[in-house]
C-alpha cells in the first residue's frame, strides 16, 4: 500500500536556487507554509524562531545592502560580484529567513533550541515541496555576517538558521546519492 507521506518523504528533493522562478505562493499558501512550518517539536514551548519575509521589492532592497556590506569588505571585489550580491535574494519570488532565537531556559539548552530552528527550516522544505514549489535551504556569506544580522534587526541570541527560498522549479532536480544505511548506523551494543 502507497503512503503520500512517506512517498513525500523518500522522494522530496531540494531545487537549487538558481532554478526556482516565479510564481511564487500566493499569501494563502504561504501562511499554509509558514504554519506547519512553525509546527515543530520544541522543548518548553518557547517558539525560539522566527520569519523574516522578502517577497517583491524588499529582495532588491535587501539586494543594495548586501552589495554595499560585501563591498566593503572586500576590497579586490569585482562588479560582477557585486552585481550578484545586489540580486542574491532575486534568485527565487520568496525568500523566507528563519532567525534561531535563543533564550536562557534550564531545561531546554542552546542546542535543543538550535535543532527546533533547523526542524523549522527543513518543515518549510517539506511544506512548499508539499504543494508543488521548489524550495533551498541556503546559508551563504550573508546568514554569518555580523553586519548583515545589524541590517536584518537581529538581536544579540538571534542568528539565521537559514534562508529558504522558495519558487516554482524551472527544472525538475536529478536524484542525489544518499548515504548508505550501512554506513550511518549501528547497534548498540553495550
Ligand atoms: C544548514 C544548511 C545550510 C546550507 N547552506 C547551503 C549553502 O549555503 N549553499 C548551498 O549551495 N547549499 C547549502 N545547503 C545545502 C542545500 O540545502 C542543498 O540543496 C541540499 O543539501 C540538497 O539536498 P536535498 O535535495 O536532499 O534536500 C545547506 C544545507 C543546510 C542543512
Amino acid at each position: 500500500m502507497t503512503n503520500p507521506i512517506l512517498d513525500h518523504l523518500l522522494s522530496r528533493r531540494s531545487v537549487s536556487a538558481a532554478m526556482l522562478a516565479e510564481p511564487g505562493p500566493t499569501a494563502e499558501q504561504l501562511t499554509q507554509i509558514l504554519t506547519a512550518a512553525a509546527r515543530v517539536p520544541d522543548h518548553k514551548k518557547l517558539a525560539p524562531w522566527r520569519f523574516i519575509l522578502f517577497q517583491g521589492e524588499a529582495r532588491a532592497s535587501f539586494g543594495q545592502t548586501l552589495a554595499r556590506i560585501f563591498e566593503a569588505k572586500q576590497a579586490d571585489a569585482t562588479d560582477a560580484r557585486i552585481a550578484f550580491e545586489g540580486e542574491r535574494f532575486m534568485r527565487a519570488p520568496l525568500v523566507v529567513a528563519v532567525i534561531s532565537q535563543v533564550v536562557e531556559n534550564a531545561a531546554a539548552p542552546a542546542w535543543e533550541q538550535e535543532l527546533s530552528a533547523g526542524a523549522v527550516c527543513m518543515n518549510l522544505l517539506h511544506a512548499a515541496t508539499a504543494l508543488g514549489f521548489g524550495a533551498q535551504w541556503i546559508t551563504e556569506w550573508c546568514a554569518f555576517d555580523p553586519e548583515v544580522a545589524g541590517a536584518l534587526g537581529l538581536a544579540g541570541n538571534e542568528r539565521v538558521a537559514g534562508f529558504v527560498y522558495i519558487g516554482t522549479a524551472t527544472e525538475k532536480p536529478d536524484e542525489r546519492d544518499r548515504p548508505r544505511l550501512e554506513d550511518i548506523v549501528t547497534a548498540y551494543r553495550g
